[in-house]
């Protein structure tokens, strides 16, 4: 009885712990798988939650269908056979160094290796992992070492079609050594976050969980889970909410979504991946040029600074989105781009080209040439294979966003147009 009394008696404390302890386990695994949960859901710096790759396609398809054809969704990716435009094969795939040293680009099964050879002895090999550059200009290319990301040493320039020596590396010989810091990956995906590492070693350390590849819709409009899942369950909804749209924002706002990446390195002043479409650019980071350099920026990467210089922006309202649709590709659309300029310079609203009339010359087929020229980047200076021999450096062409008269050019536009055509 005495048993039974105590049995009886803790008996019901006992179920009130049983209770509780059954509640505490349930809600520590609720807790937890809602934490692994968290984990795997992608999220930006801010707890917002992405969408799976894909899932704007049922309400959007137009605009996805010609997305996908874009630089930028194509800018970043894992490496496969068809995201590498550099030749595998036997004749060119090799980047030389000196007469004893050079890195072989090799393929076994599925997966992509720059291995290193001195004398002919293999001494370093490392995966491609991730592709950077749509193949535009070029690519480069990176290699996963646990947290950490690393350059390859070879990159391809597309000009040329051939390997190069990557950016920053020596000349001497091949290196595996270089970081990737996170600020390069905020110019070319879509999300990232970095953690903490083990060690107190330097540098960049990331939850591959995290990353999503490609300059994809919602590193311009923001995550869009809520978006959808609103829209999901209130079909009749003809305002799109939960979703950022620079389109509606302030000319500075516009400018700002696309000088994240588009006005050169900067200096940072808070965490990568922070800002967001409609935050004010210079509270993120600093420009590396002032007022008074911009005239001497290179024309690589930094479309914004060169715009700022240009008399059409200074006496305009004019964004990005004035010439470029970036849902897409346009790429060498030289005519369709010259609409937009004769959108303004149509000799009523803006004065139109003074440039006398010429035999065979058509201005608006093509204003760009003459006003917008492809100038050599000074910067990106690319080193082809055996260049120590044949002293072959090749600088990269872009795009100048500074808009003027350059007579040499209009010159040479003149010369060609009566060569030919
Ligand atoms: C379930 C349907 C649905 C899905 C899925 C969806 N949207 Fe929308 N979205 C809408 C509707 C409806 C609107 C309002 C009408 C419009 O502007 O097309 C809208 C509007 C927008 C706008 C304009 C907002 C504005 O203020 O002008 C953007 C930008 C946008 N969506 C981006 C996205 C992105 C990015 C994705 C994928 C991550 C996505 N949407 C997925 C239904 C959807
Ligand atoms: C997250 C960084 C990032 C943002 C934000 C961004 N871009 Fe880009 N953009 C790039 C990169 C990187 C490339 C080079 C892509 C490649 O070829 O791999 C590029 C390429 C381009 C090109 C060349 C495309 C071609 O096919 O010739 C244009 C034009 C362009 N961007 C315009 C814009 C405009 C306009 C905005 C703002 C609405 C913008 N970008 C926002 C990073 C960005
Ligand atoms: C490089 C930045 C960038 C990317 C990437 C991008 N957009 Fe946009 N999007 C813009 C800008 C800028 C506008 C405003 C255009 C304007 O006002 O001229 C816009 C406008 C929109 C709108 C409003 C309606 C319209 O057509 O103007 C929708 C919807 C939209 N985007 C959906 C998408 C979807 C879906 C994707 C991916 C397939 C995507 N966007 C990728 C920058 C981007
Ligand atoms: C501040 C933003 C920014 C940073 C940081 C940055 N890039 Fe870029 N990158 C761009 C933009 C914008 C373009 C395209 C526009 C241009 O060429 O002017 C580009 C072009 C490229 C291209 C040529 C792509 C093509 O096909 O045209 C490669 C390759 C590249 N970057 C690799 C890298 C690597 C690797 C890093 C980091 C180690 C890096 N970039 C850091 C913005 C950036
Ligand atoms: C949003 C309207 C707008 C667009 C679009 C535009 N411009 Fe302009 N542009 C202006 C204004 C305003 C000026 C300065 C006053 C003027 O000449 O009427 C100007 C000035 C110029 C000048 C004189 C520059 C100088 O330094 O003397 C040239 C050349 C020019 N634009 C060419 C172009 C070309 C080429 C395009 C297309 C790639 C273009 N513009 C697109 C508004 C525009
Ligand atoms: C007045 C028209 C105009 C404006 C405004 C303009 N662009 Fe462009 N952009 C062009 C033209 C034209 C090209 C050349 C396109 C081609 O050759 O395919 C170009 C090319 C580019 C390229 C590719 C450069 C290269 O050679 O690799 C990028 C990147 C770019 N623009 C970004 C921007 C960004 C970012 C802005 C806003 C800060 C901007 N553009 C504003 C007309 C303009
Ligand atoms: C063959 C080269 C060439 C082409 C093509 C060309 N321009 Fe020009 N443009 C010039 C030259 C040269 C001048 C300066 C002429 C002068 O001395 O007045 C000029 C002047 C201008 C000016 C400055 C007017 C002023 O005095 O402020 C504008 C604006 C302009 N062009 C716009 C355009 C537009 C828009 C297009 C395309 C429809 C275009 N240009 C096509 C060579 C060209």
């Amino acid at each position: 009885m005495a048993i039974n009394n105590f049995t009886g008696k803790i008996g019901n404390r006992n179920k009130v712990i049983l209770f509780l302890f059954t509640f505490v386990c349930l809600f520590a695994t609720l807790c937890r798988s809602h934490k692994d949960d968290s984990d795997s859901v992608v999220q930006n710096a801010y707890g917002q939650a992405f969408a799976v790759p894909a899932a704007c396609q049922p309400c959007h398809g137009e605009i996805c269908k010609s997305f996908a054809g874009t630089a930028h969704f194509r800018d970043s990716r894992p490496a496969s056979g068809s995201a590498i435009r550099g030749s595998f094969a036997a004749d060119s795939n090799r980047f030389i160094y000196n007469p004893s040293t050079a890195v072989r680009m090799e393929r076994k099964g599925d997966s992509f290796y720059q291995t290193a050879y001195h004398s002919g002895k293999e001494y370093l090999s490392k995966p491609f992992d991730i592709v950077i550059g749509s193949g535009r200009k070029g690519q480069s290319y990176l290699y996963w070492d646990n947290k950490k990301l690393y350059q390859l040493p070879v990159s391809y320039f597309t000009p040329a079609d051939c390997w190069c020596k990557s950016p920053g590396y020596t000349a001497d010989s091949p290196v595996y050594n270089r970081r990737v810091p996170v600020y390069c990956v905020e110019c070319h995906a879509t999300n990232a976050r970095t953690v903490v590492g083990k060690s107190r070693e330097y540098g960049d350390f990331f939850d591959k969980r995290q990353l999503i590849y490609g300059i994809d819709c919602e590193r311009c409009h923001g995550p869009g889970a809520a978006h959808i899942q609103f829209h999901t369950e209130h079909p009749g909804e003809r305002a799109g909410v939960y979703i950022l749209n620079a389109g509606r924002m302030s000319r500075q706002q516009k400018l700002d979504a696309c000088a994240l990446c588009h006005s050169g390195s900067r200096f940072p002043l808070k965490p990568a991946f922070s800002f967001r479409v409609g935050d004010t650019l210079n509270a993120f980071s600093e420009a590396k040029y002032t007022e008074a350099n911009v005239a001497t920026l290179d024309v690589h990467g930094n479309q914004y600074g060169l715009l700022t210089t240009s008399k059409c922006f200074n006496q305009s309202q004019m964004d990005c989105s004035s010439c470029h649709q970036v849902h897409t590709n346009e790429a060498g659309d030289l005519k369709g781009y010259s609409q937009r300029c004769m959108s303004c310079h149509n000799g009523s609203l803006h004065k139109a080209c003074t440039m006398p009339p010429t035999p065979g010359l058509v201005l608006g087929n093509n204003c760009i040439d003459c006003h917008m020229p492809a100038l050599p980047s000074q910067k990106i200076v690319l080193q082809l294979s055996n260049a120590a021999d044949t002293g072959r450096d090749i600088s990269n062409l872009v795009r100048t966003h500074h808009i003027a008269i350059y007579p040499a050019y209009v010159k040479a536009f003149l010369k060609n147009l009566k060569g030919g055509r």
